[in-house]
């Protein structure tokens, strides 16, 4: 018998836990106090001149920190959340939480039951990774028809886009007035200047409530499916629809005609 063990020989130390997310990322730029002077003063504009208006939120690490500023600033700005069917049970968890402790209010928008139940059936619950037409469909279902409900009457929304999260988004403005004429709706990215160090030194100081994922190197959380871990030297969004081209990898919700 061979005595050659099929393990790599390890040091005899315990392997070491991986460091949270508020530890790993905690680097604030040298301006980061008037960046976030910044995105107090335009939440409180946005909430004094564009009533009523919304924050879309899918409870990732930019969204806790727009969430707790409004909450902080007590401002008029309800909150929604738009409940796919298939997120993780970390940012379910995280949801209910958040339900219970925010004061703003927190509204979930779901997937019309029949939409999805005739999209599984004639097409199966693997047609995302088929073809980029099913995987859109699935958004269009899941997250296009909630979103136009969640947004229905708004004046503005508040997002959690930021300019360093991909190419195309490296233009991302605080405010983006592109949809006031064909929908009458401004959108505010008041992180959009945001490195991913000051969203984490925030989180840090201020022990904002995150999802677990954050500490699973998944920087980008989507849908369960959709949606895996980075390894290192990755981009920021390699995790999401990572079967497809770069060019396809948005779900519609900030995509613009055109
Ligand atoms: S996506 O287009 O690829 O899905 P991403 O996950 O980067 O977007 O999130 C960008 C912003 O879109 C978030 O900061 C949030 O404002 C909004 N958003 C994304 N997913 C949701 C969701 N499930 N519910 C509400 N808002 C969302
Ligand atoms: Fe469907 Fe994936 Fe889009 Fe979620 S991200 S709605 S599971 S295709």
């Amino acid at each position: 018998m061979s005595t050659t063990s099929p393990l790599p020989a390890t040091s005899g130390l315990k392997p070491q836990a991986p460091l949270p997310a508020t530890q790993l990322n905690n680097k604030p730029s040298a301006d980061h106090a008037a960046k976030l002077a910044e995105t107090q003063a335009l939440l409180q504009r946005a909430a004094a001149e564009f009533q009523p208006l919304t924050q879309a939120s899918s409870l990732g690490a930019e969204d806790v920190v727009i969430t707790h500023l409004i909450n902080a600033l007590q401002l008029d700005i309800p909150v929604f959340v738009l409940e796919t069917g298939r997120l993780h049970a970390e940012t379910l968890a995280l949801l209910e939480r958040t339900e219970a402790h925010s004061r703003a209010p927190i509204h979930v928008y779901k997937p019309q039951h029949e939409a999805v139940i005739q999209f599984v059936r004639d097409q199966g619950q693997d047609a995302i990774y088929q073809s980029i037409e099913l995987r859109k469909a699935c958004c269009g279902i899941r997250k296009m028809e909630p979103l136009a409900r969640a947004l229905a009457g708004q004046k503005a929304w508040l997002t959690g886009l930021r300019r360093e999260q991909s190419n195309a988004r490296a233009e991302v403005p605080l405010i983006d007035e592109s949809e006031v004429a064909s929908k009458g709706l401004t959108k505010f990215n008041p992180l959009a200047n945001w490195t991913w160090g000051d969203v984490w030194h925030y989180i840090a100081e201020n022990k904002v409530d995150y999802n677990p994922l954050h500490d699973r190197f998944f920087p980008s959380i989507g849908c369960e499916p959709c949606t895996r871990a980075i390894s290192l030297g990755e981009d920021f969004r390699a995790g999401r629809w990572w079967w497809e081209d770069e060019a396809a990898k948005e779900c519609g919700l900030h995509v613009k005609k055109g």
